[in-house]
């Protein structure tokens, strides 16, 4: 008897996974393997210069001649204030005295930004402006390698599992319980097996 937990082999990592593809508390191989081909890697060009130097201007020209979106962390900052968001009022003190805004602040604005777009290719207007926020950006980058060795677990787990698992399923001993829903829902069902296991077999 094989119950499959078809998420058990991803606990480990659940909470990262979690975070970087959005995926509810309990997920099957099915909406991993969906949410990972879903993954777009975005192609970026940050665009430094000092202040007045134009890169604003020269991006504008940029995204209309090659078909690639602006974003302007500058601007990502500026409409915060504007949406009276939690942190407006602070970012407006930071930049009115010229300093640099904590820099999760900013990249989660620019994280939010790429993500809800629909374009695949970026510029980045005054970002990173300081070691922080490159240290910041490339921290998010990292959840990228993460997604690359979930499509390689995932590939293992179909080349090398299936199989096993065809092999018992061929000779009826195999339960498959969908890991879909709530961790009680499951339970119920993984309840029910056992339940009737222990009638056919006898085990206390
Ligand atoms: O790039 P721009 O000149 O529009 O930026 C305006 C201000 O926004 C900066 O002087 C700085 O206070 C803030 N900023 C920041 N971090 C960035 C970009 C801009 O804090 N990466
Ligand atoms: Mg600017």
């Amino acid at each position: 008897m094989i119950p499959w937990r078809s998420w058990s082999w991803l606990i480990g990592k659940q909470c990262q996974i979690q975070h970087a593809l959005n995926l509810p508390a309990l997920f099957t191989t099915e909406t991993v393997k969906d949410a990972v081909t879903s993954i777009r890697r975005p192609f970026i060009t940050f665009v430094l210069g000092g202040p007045g130097s134009g890169k604003g201007t020269q991006c504008a020209r940029i995204a209309s001649a090659f078909g690639v979106a602006h974003l302007s962390a500058g601007d990502l900052l500026r409409e915060e204030i504007s949406s009276k968001s939690t942190n407006g009022e602070l970012i407006r003190s930071i930049i009115k005295e010229g300093k640099i805004v904590p820099s999760e602040i900013t990249v989660n604005l620019i994280h939010k930004a790429i993500k809800s777009s629909t374009a695949d290719k970026f510029l980045i207007d005054g970002f990173p402006r300081s070691e922080e926020n490159r240290i910041a950006f490339e921290r998010i980058g990292r959840i990228d390698d993460n997604i690359e060795t979930i499509k390689k677990r995932l590939k293992v787990f179909e080349k090398l599992n299936l199989p096993v698992i065809s092999y018992y399923s061929a000779k009826g001993k195999v339960h498959k319980i969908s890991a879909k829903g709530s961790v009680d829902e499951i339970f119920e069902k993984v309840h029910q097996l056992f339940s009737s296991l222990k009638e056919a077999n006898g085990f206390a």
